[in-house]
């Protein structure tokens, strides 16, 4: 490869990046949202017992915030191939144009887990969502813990979603009772 590369990300790149890159960006996917609509059996969950990760939606009017990053042409290989392995289970990539409140957009690519993959759940009610969430854990730790981490990040970035922060408060609560006295 002799080009560099952006990469969105929406989920625990934006935390968890794993990878070198020359720039960040505050960045959204326009008419897309993020969804806890993903098993996960290798990360956050177990086949036994599935976690829940997020995925992109097609959601028209509404924008995916997260992060964008630009992967010099020398990481882009590396890369790619450590990321196709970290988000095997579903997620493919995607190329995608990539948005920013202040800037042209870019073209870039990001990992997408779309409906036809063995591991997508889809919908389902935020208390379910987040029962599931709180009884998973796999080898990168535990599911609450993902989304705990993914709620923060977002704020950090004063990025607000709903679906995100009711799950995260969903849960909040449950270990909030779980520790009380
Ligand atoms: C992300 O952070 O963008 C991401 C993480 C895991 C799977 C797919 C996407």
């Amino acid at each position: 490869m002799n080009e560099s590369l952006w990469i969105f990300g929406y989920g625990s790149i934006i935390w968890k990046t794993g990878f070198d890159y020359d720039e960040s960006r505050l960045a959204y996917l326009p008419d897309r949202a993020r969804r806890f609509w993903q098993a996960s059996t290798d990360h956050r969950g177990t086949i036994a017992s599935p976690g829940r990760v997020v995925t992109l939606i097609d959601q028209p009017g509404e924008n995916c915030w997260g992060m964008a990053f630009k992967v010099p042409s020398a990481s882009v290989e590396l890369t790619l191939s450590n990321l196709d392995v970290r988000e095997v289970g579903g997620y493919e990539r995607e190329s995608v144009t990539i948005h920013f409140p202040d800037k042209d957009p870019v073209r870039g690519l990001t990992y997408t887990a779309h409906p036809a993959n063995p591991n997508y759940l889809g919908p389902a009610s935020a208390v379910d969502i987040a029962s599931q969430i709180a009884s998973s854990e796999g080898p990168s730790g535990s599911n609450n813990e993902y989304v705990f981490e993914l709620a923060l990040a977002l704020d950090n970035l004063q990025v607000e979603d709903p679906h995100i922060q009711d799950i995260a408060g969903l849960l909040k609560e449950r270990t909030d009772t779980e520790n009380a006295p």
